[in-house]
């Protein structure tokens, strides 16, 4: 475990960073509300909404953010559920890991044809003696639990965006950078005129105070059959230790499981940094690896400590986050980034 001292030292940066400017983003809220949802991206607003039904009846986090998440899976998206881009080879494979108050995970990877996984990983963390399943084992596991093998057939929107990166092929991972409409690994538009992002990261406090994660995602599009990124990692895609708080991923998973992400942003709270510092010094540990390689690259965290506080923190500008506490506040707020 990091110590304060330490903490001090830690990357690039110092703490006088981090006690200066808008380290929350434009229109961050009161901190420390109880309970509380937070998700990646605009599709977190719609998430956040089944999330918070759970919530306000007084329900666990843990049941908060399997629902929530549900529930950009079922939706039409690039990234997320049967619906998102596949990969090079025209396959949708998807990853997901969830995590409760007590420590215990479950995840999923490559699993195929599947609607809900973050609901086989939630079986995989409660009905084996596992934390994680992958490929045909998972989804051997989830028929045995009663889900049903989806059509292969790729969205119309899928198709449509894999089609068009047959004709180049190219592999060049440009992964939620905004302004590069067109390039292979840009967020893709879709037939309703919506942009559409990344992996689905949600946290989550109950009214009793304890803290649960999901996380869901295809990962990234078009990419080589097999490859699986950080979503499905515990400590790098996810993590939460409801004595401190929770972190969550989104963005160019290699960079995140490389730093062991969301364990390093939920030990540098527990050294006694706030969500947002733990976010932002996460993020200058990618961009220090990286160099000026970071500009090509994007990765945010989002942290939610164990009094309700909220932080993010992405590479560049593009990432926002949506925050529900109450019935009337589902807000989408523009994350604050380093590279400007
Ligand atoms: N963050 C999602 C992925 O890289 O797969």
């Amino acid at each position: 475990m990091l110590h304060r001292r330490n903490f001090l030292k830690f990357g690039s940066i110092g703490a006088g960073t981090f006690l200066s400017g808008n380290l929350f983003g434009k229109g961050y809220p009161a901190p420390g509300k109880k309970p509380l949802v937070i998700a990646t991206w605009d599709a977190g607003i719609n998430a956040n909404k089944n999330a918070w039904k759970v919530l306000r009846s007084g329900g666990r986090s843990l049941d908060a953010v399997e629902q929530g998440v549900m529930t950009t899976e079922s939706e039409i998206s690039c990234c997320v559920g049967l619906g998102a881009n596949p990969d090079r080879d025209g396959h949708v494979t998807l990853d997901a890991s969830i995590m409760d108050e007590h420590g215990n995970c479950g995840s999923v990877a490559f699993l195929e044809r599947i609607k809900h996984p973050i609901s086989v990983a939630r079986m995989v963390m409660e009905k084996t003696p596992h934390v994680m399943l992958v490929g045909e084992g998972a989804q051997q596991f989830a028929l045995s639990q009663g889900f049903e093998l989806e059509s292969g057939k790729l969205s119309g929107d899928a198709q449509q965006a894999y089609d068009e990166w047959l004709k180049k092929s190219e592999y060049k991972p440009k992964v939620n950078i905004e302004n590069t409409n067109g390039t292979a690994f840009a967020p893709r538009k879709l037939s309703n005129g919506a942009w559409n992002h990344d992996t689905i990261g949600m946290l989550a406090i109950d009214a009793n105070g304890n803290l649960s994660g999901s996380c869901t995602t295809s990962g990234m599009a078009f990419k080589m059959r097999g490859r699986v990124g950080d979503s499905p990692i515990i400590g790098s895609g996810l993590y939460v230790d409801n004595e401190i708080g929770a972190a969550v991923s989104t963005g160019l998973g290699e960079e995140v499981i490389k730093i062991c992400g969301c364990h390093l942003v939920v030990q540098l709270m527990a050294a006694g940094m706030s969500p947002a510092e733990a976010c932002k010094a996460a993020i200058a540990k990618i961009i220090s690896r990286n160099g000026a390689k970071a500009k090509d690259l994007q990765v945010a965290f989002i942290a939610l400590n164990k009094k309700g506080e909220f932080g993010t923190h992405a590479v560049q500008k593009g990432f926002n986050y949506a925050v529900c506490y109450s019935d009337d506040k589902n807000e989408l707020i523009d994350s604050a980034y380093t590279m400007k």
